[in-house]
């Protein structure tokens, strides 16, 4: 199994976003991906009801999910971490333990835009149109994923 991690602060937005994609362009027996938070203001919480519309007009049902916060045990458990922006990747690495786990931690849109060092923009404060833009950057990144984990 290839394990791979999508974080984000809250796990209600961006990253459920970024696991619903993913599991949707990979083989589900071969990879599985999950998703977490920096934050814990929203354990336990379904993802943002725009991200679901969002997943759903494309077709993606991503209401199995519930918000959990990234734990440095996920270190052990996952082989890729993609985190969406640059406030992310400074708390994770903090936690790392070590470079193992230091050189597991990508930005998510450099898969699109390499060595950009890019952030998924935190849509939670804005409307509809944010949700929008923030799906058609991670369908992008992930589509490439997808295709470097099966290739
Ligand atoms: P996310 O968006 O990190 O994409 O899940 C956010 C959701 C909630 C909050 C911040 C960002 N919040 O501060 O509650």
């Amino acid at each position: 199994m290839i394990n791979v991690l999508m974080v984000c602060l809250g796990n209600i937005c961006r990253s459920p976003l970024a696991e619903g994609i993913l599991v949707s362009k990979v083989d589900n027996k071969i990879v599985f991906v999950d998703s977490a938070g920096t934050g814990a203001y929203h354990i336990g919480n379904l993802p943002d009801v725009r991200s679901i519309k969002v997943a759903k007009k494309y077709g993606i049902d991503i209401t199995n999910q519930r918000a959990r916060k990234f734990s440095v045990k996920d270190f052990d458990s996952f082989d890729y971490i993609y985190v969406m922006d640059e406030s992310n990747y400074q708390n994770i690495l903090m936690l790392a333990r070590n470079t193992a786990d230091e050189n597991k931690v990508h930005l998510i849109l450099n898969e699109t835009h390499p060595t950009k060092n890019l952030s998924v923009p935190d849509p939670y404060h804005g409307g509809n149109q944010g949700f929008e833009n923030v799906y058609k950057m991670l369908d992008e990144a992930c589509e490439i994923i997808a295709n470097k984990l099966s290739s």
